[in-house]
């Protein structure tokens, strides 16, 4: 894990917008959040300042909010603002908990940070219960001719970037290949900071989606559901999974 994200994410400034739950965007996380019970367990992959866990304690019934993040800064203040919440700090690489135990498995613009995507998934459907759901919610980059801010900034990286994506998407396309490309963001003072310029996973929807489905989960809700080839222009993924219930 690269030392100088890990500090970006224990800067306190980096969290503040995590920190609003307001009109502005309370549809967006009900919106999320709307599979998710009463009296249900819910795991937060990468869940920052709990925003999505302040949302639902206010507005479930006898709900257990777990979380995990890899910054003690962000932790801290979600400590403060739920209180019974289990939080804890490691990397998402390696879930905390056991198999098996969650109703459902929620991770909200985390994914794209991600040096490890695969194990996280991997991690999330171990952790969820057979019959639970997983909730997967970031930016994504399908289609070529949009790119992560990293890849976007001079002429040649775009087309590098259009190159890269158009092969990857082809393999994804024609033989269900999943490579979880993963890029390397430049050096990062909080001062510099701009959205998404700290992406690590090149997040593709067809990726996760493919990679799901392989691992045995099916795919309940993909926004832009009645046109799927307008989803991929979005630069945004939502994803909804059941885990196989055992036979
Ligand atoms: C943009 S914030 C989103 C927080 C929250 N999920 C939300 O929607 O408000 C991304 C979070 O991912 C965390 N993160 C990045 N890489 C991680 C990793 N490998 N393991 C655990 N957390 C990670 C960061 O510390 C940060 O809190």
């Amino acid at each position: 894990m690269r030392k100088d994200l890990v500090d970006l994410w224990n800067e306190k400034e980096y969290h503040q917008k995590y920190l609003i739950l307001d009109d502005s965007n309370a549809k967006t996380i009900s919106d999320i959040c709307k599979p998710i019970t009463d009296n249900s367990k819910v795991l937060d992959v990468g869940c920052g300042v709990s925003r999505t866990g302040m949302y639902l304690v206010k507005n479930r019934k006898n709900l257990k909010y777990f979380g995990q993040d890899i910054s003690s800064t962000a932790l801290k203040m979600a400590k403060k603002r739920i209180k019974g919440a289990k939080l804890v700090h490691h990397s998402c690489s390696k879930l905390l908990f056991n198999s098996n135990y969650f109703d459902f498995v929620i991770s909200t613009y985390a994914i794209e940070h991600f040096s490890e995507p695969k194990k996280v998934l991997d991690e999330m459907i171990r952790v969820c219960k057979p019959g639970g759901k997983l909730i997967i919610v970031s930016p994504a980059w399908d289609a070529p001719v949009i790119s992560p801010p990293v890849l976007n900034r001079t002429i040649k990286k775009r087309l590098k970037s259009f190159y890269v994506q158009s092969k990857r998407q082809a393999g994804l396309i024609l033989l269900k290949k999943t490579d979880f490309h993963t890029i390397d963001p430049p050096k990062h003072t909080i001062k510099e900071y701009s959205e998404d310029t700290d992406t690590v996973y090149h997040v593709s929807i067809r990726e996760v989606m493919e990679y799901l489905k392989k691992r045995g989960c099916k795919i309940e809700y993909v926004h832009q559901r009645r046109l799927p080839l307008v989803r991929y222009f979005f630069r945004y993924m939502h994803i909804v999974a059941k885990k196989p219930a055992e036979r």
